[in-house]
């Protein structure tokens, strides 16, 4: 099934060089378990489970089943001043799930409102608390926190925000970013070097003084600008400045949350406690737009003053807590729990580690990079011309019976959590003859 260049015309679509796109669409048609189908009839493995969103596979028979019910018993409910039973539910499952039984969550419909939400929590926070003047945020260069406002602006990627400064608030800082080819190419998991980067922090608490410093939100693992691993003990080094001078700590885990590196949530994984967490994308496995913010308990009883029937927290969305994406959650949940997928996840980290790892000294490749189910591997990008090569890689890589994704020069890959070994072992050796293929600058 092939589209006519008028029949792509009226979708402007979101990242996308539509130009290019549309004078060479990749269409996909249907997806089933690990695989897309294209609409020539090629099926690609599914190398970035979605845009990280899929770990159970697509189709998961648990998940169509759950929002088939769901649909045909409730199919919309207003949550402004009223419920319903199962996101309740949901809140308490997945505060449990994070090692976090008394925390709440805040339902929202994306990663990025996710992070405006988590923003916008912590400035209230303080205020609510007499702490007024803890207004700035602290994010992170490289960071993606999706498009929101607030997100763009703690967020630390030139392209996105250079159109709107106009529109960003004033009182934003960065830390920087923990990347450094010299110190760390080639490292397995957390690299040694980089730890003291945290202490900048204290560096931008000296300038602005930690009064006016609501919180610092970071991707306890960077994805989108190419799996960039946290040194070893730089969460804890935030963690413990935070701490010291009373400035809340998010771990936006759009990306690492529910089981990408083998633990529910990056934080366990890490070991290190934030106030507050984001998550989106695979809660609902995919299937129906889904974030949310888990809060720490005395956050939200900060919030709990004031006449019992006056609202407490000025913000919400119409679909908070959709039915379908709640039954959606519910189901991807009891798949991940009851079908082990996080475990799987964890135990098959090291042998995509081993086969990422063995691409070294491939053409094009400068670096290798992998922490739980991820990897990434970087490429020289031609000389005047970035992202070119990434992109000649993705092309082969369709005829090659892959759908990778690229940010950048750097391919990543984060397989569905169903994965079989030979599945992994395969999408590299795929990939391999893709970088042998594509010519030299
Ligand atoms: C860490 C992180 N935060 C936020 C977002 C934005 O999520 P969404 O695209 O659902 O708005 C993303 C998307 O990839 C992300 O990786």
């Amino acid at each position: 099934m092939a589209l006519s260049p008028e029949a792509l015309q009226s979708w402007w679509m979101p990242f996308t060089a539509n130009r290019y796109f549309k004078a060479h669409p990749r269409l996909i048609v249907e997806a089933q378990g690990a695989y897309y189908t294209l609409a020539d009839g090629r099926r690609v493995f599914d190398c970035l489970s979605g845009m990280w969103c899929t770990p159970l596979g697509h189709a998961h028979p648990g998940v169509v089943q759950a929002v088939q019910r769901q649909v045909q018993k409730l199919d919309f409910s207003p949550t402004f001043q009223i419920g319903h039973p199962d996101a309740f539910e949901l809140a308490a499952r997945i505060a449990a799930l994070a090692g976090r039984e008394q925390d709440r969550v805040f339902f929202v419909n994306s990663g990025s409102e996710a992070v405006d939400t988590a923003l916008k929590v912590a400035i209230a926070y303080h205020r609510a608390r007499g702490e007024a003047t803890r207004t700035r945020l602290i994010g992170r260069e490289r960071a993606y926190h999706g498009v929101g406002l607030g997100g763009l602006s703690v967020g630390g990627i030139g392209a996105n925000r250079k159109m709107f400064t106009s529109l960003m608030p004033s009182g934003i800082d960065h830390l920087p970013h923990t990347y450094s080819p010299r110190d760390m190419a080639f490292t397995r998991g957390q690299p040694d070097w980089g730890k003291h980067l945290a202490d900048e922090l204290e560096r931008l608490v000296a300038l602005h003084d930690a009064s006016t410093i609501a919180a610092v939100i970071v991707e306890p693992v960077q994805g989108s600008t190419g799996v960039i691993v946290p040194p070893r003990g730089y969460l804890e080094r935030l963690r413990e400045i935070c701490t010291r001078h009373g400035i809340l700590l998010i771990f936006d885990e759009v990306i690492t949350g529910l089981g990408r590196l083998g633990r529910p949530f990056a934080a366990q994984y890490f070991g290190v406690r934030p106030d507050l967490i984001t998550f989106a994308k695979a809660i609902t496995n995919g299937v129906v737009p889904m974030g949310g913010v888990l809060v720490s308990a005395d956050i939200y009883e900060a919030f709990m003053t004031g006449p019992p029937h006056a609202i407490e927290f000025f913000h919400g969305h119409t679909y908070s807590g959709h039915p379908l994406a709640v039954a959606a959650a519910h189901a991807s949940l009891d798949a991940l729990t009851g079908e082990g997928l996080i475990e799987r996840a964890a135990a098959l980290a090291p042998l995509l580690e081993r086969a990422a790892h063995g691409l070294r000294g491939e053409p094009h490749v400068i670096d290798i990079r992998n922490i739980g189910l991820t990897a990434a591997v970087e490429l020289a990008p031609y000389t005047g011309q970035p992202g070119v090569v990434a992109l000649q890689v993705f092309e082969r890589a369709l005829s090659e019976g892959l759908l990778v994704r690229y940010a950048g020069d750097v391919i990543e890959l984060a397989p569905p959590f169903i994965s079989t070994e030979q599945q992994i072992e395969s999408m590299i050796e795929a990939l391999r003859r893709c970088l042998r293929a594509v010519p030299a600058a």
